[in-house]
């Protein structure tokens, strides 16, 4: 089953002189191990992101996950907060982490409050498959 696929996302910030399309009519549906958004600055890489990981409202188009309609021409259709805690996360490069935690244990903390049987395994499973592990020690803002 596909876990993603997002067909006609429109995203527009502004109005007027002021507006921008960050995204415009973007359709995809990324391989299981695609992880990475490559393109010029401005070109709507974490537009996207944040529009697929459902922290930004698309203006239109239709968002499938693991086979579940979440977004119906913009408007959610699913509960937005169990899939963002179960099935999303973000890791920052600067802003929002957390400056006395290590890498290692700024991953794990919303594991913890994640729905799941071992939900602190499965973060340290994404941690070593980031090739992240061997700095997982390393506080988070030196590196
Ligand atoms: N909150 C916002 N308000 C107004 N315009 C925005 C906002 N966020 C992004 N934009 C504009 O939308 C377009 C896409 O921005 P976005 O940040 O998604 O690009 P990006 O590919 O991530 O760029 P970068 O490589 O510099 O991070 C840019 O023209 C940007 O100026
Ligand atoms: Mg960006």
């Amino acid at each position: 089953m596909e876990a993603l696929r997002a067909e006609h996302l429109d995203k527009r910030y502004g109005a007027d002189e002021t507006e921008v399309w960050a995204l415009r009519d973007i359709g995809l549906v990324p391989a299981r191990r695609d992880r990475r958004a490559l393109g010029p600055s401005g070109a709507g890489k974490s537009t996207l992101i944040k529009v697929l990981g459902l922290v930004t409202r698309a203006d239109h188009g239709d968002l499938w996950m693991n086979g579940e309609r979440v977004l119906d021409d913009g408007a959610p259709v699913a509960d937005v907060g169990e899939l963002r805690r179960s099935h999303l996360g973000f890791v920052f490069q600067k802003a929002n982490l957390i400056p006395f935690l290590s890498r290692g244990r700024t991953w794990r903390s919303p594991a913890r409050s994640a729905s799941g049987s071992r939900p602190c395994a499965r973060a340290d499973e994404l941690l070593a498959d980031y090739q992240a592990s061997a700095t997982a020690a390393t506080p988070s803002r030196t590196r």
